[in-house]
């Protein structure tokens, strides 16, 4: 859960000279030139005096804390441009290299239309990346889409409609307990970005992230590990809804690694290993049920 790169929005700038100027005006207020320049491309893009309104409301959140993604209420995730608010985490840069490793188990198998589970969806980001994806590939692949929270489910709702991505469907559910039992054994990836920061954590991470859902990221400590329960949940059932040979993919946080692979490898999982985020930090467990 470290804060958002932004390079990738880099290449959406179109800021012309009239708007450089207001672009150094915000500066002179205290925003980062980058952020500055997003937020006059987003809200001044004709530089008529309503959008000027508009833009110093969206100035005044900025200087305010309020995390940039959610003045705009759009941000780039993989392919997709994903609406978000404060119903759902920002998706962080981290999770699009899980969606990187879902891909490749999934070119690994043998399947044609796969059927894929979300844990914990928050905007949609994973499973919608995955199912877009996919489908740029020629695989017709089905979602089913879980949160806890229903305003999170709204969100990705949306997002599923605003792509054209008709194979999700949303399922409020804790964890397994609300999905269509008929399901089980039959899934092929289990992708999820469950909250795993312990509550003893939270004060010494970016206070941004006092702006974002707290069921989204703090989940108790268990098994002598802090923030691991929601972790070990789904660790301990996943292997009860994967088909033979479906693999679960899951992050987590950077001390979670030993105590994941040693309970996906005493749950019995087969081929369990860890993949590290491209800052080299511990970060995606993937483990399968055999074949
Ligand atoms: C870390 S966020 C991940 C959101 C999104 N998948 C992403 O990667 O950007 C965790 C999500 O899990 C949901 N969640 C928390 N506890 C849950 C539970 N017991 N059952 C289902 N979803 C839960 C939260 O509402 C939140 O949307």
């Amino acid at each position: 859960m470290r804060c958002w790169r932004i390079s990738a929005r880099a290449n959406w700038l179109r800021v012309t000279g009239a708007n450089s100027t207001v672009v150094t005006e915000l500066v002179a207020l205290g925003l980062e030139r980058r952020e500055a320049r997003w937020l006059v491309e987003e809200f001044l893009p004709g530089g008529d005096p309503e959008a000027r309104q508009a833009l110093a409301g969206a100035v005044h959140r900025r200087l305010e804390g309020e995390p940039l993604q959610y003045i705009i209420g759009h941000w780039p995730f993989r392919s997709l441009d994903l609406d978000v608010d404060s119903r759902v985490l920002i998706p962080r840069p981290e999770t699009e290299e899980l969606v990187g490793v879902a891909l490749g188990e999934l070119a690994s198998s043998v399947t044609i239309a796969p059927l894929l589970f979300d844990l914990g969806c928050g905007s949609g980001a994973i499973g919608l990346a995955l199912l877009d994806e996919l489908r740029s590939r020629g695989v017709a692949a089905t979602l089913v889409a879980v949160d806890e929270s229903r305003g999170a489910l709204d969100v990705a709702r949306a997002n599923a409609r605003k792509h054209q991505l008709h194979s999700a469907s949303f399922v409020e559910s804790s964890w397994f307990s609300s999905i269509d039992g008929s399901l089980r054994g039959r899934v092929d990836l289990i992708a999820a970005n469950p909250p795993y920061v312990g509550e003893s954590e939270m004060a010494d991470l970016d206070p941004v992230l006092g702006y974002e859902p707290q069921g989204a990221l703090v989940a108790p400590d268990a098994e002598g590990e802090v923030g691991f329960e929601d972790l070990a949940t789904i660790v301990r059932e996943a292997i009860l809804w994967l088909r033979p040979g479906g693999s679960l993919v899951m992050e987590h946080g950077d001390s979670q690694r030993s105590a994941l692979l040693a309970l996906a490898e005493h749950r019995g999982y087969v081929d369990v290993r860890d993949v590290d985020d491209l800052s080299g930090r511990p970060r995606v467990l993937v483990a399968r049920r055999s074949a």
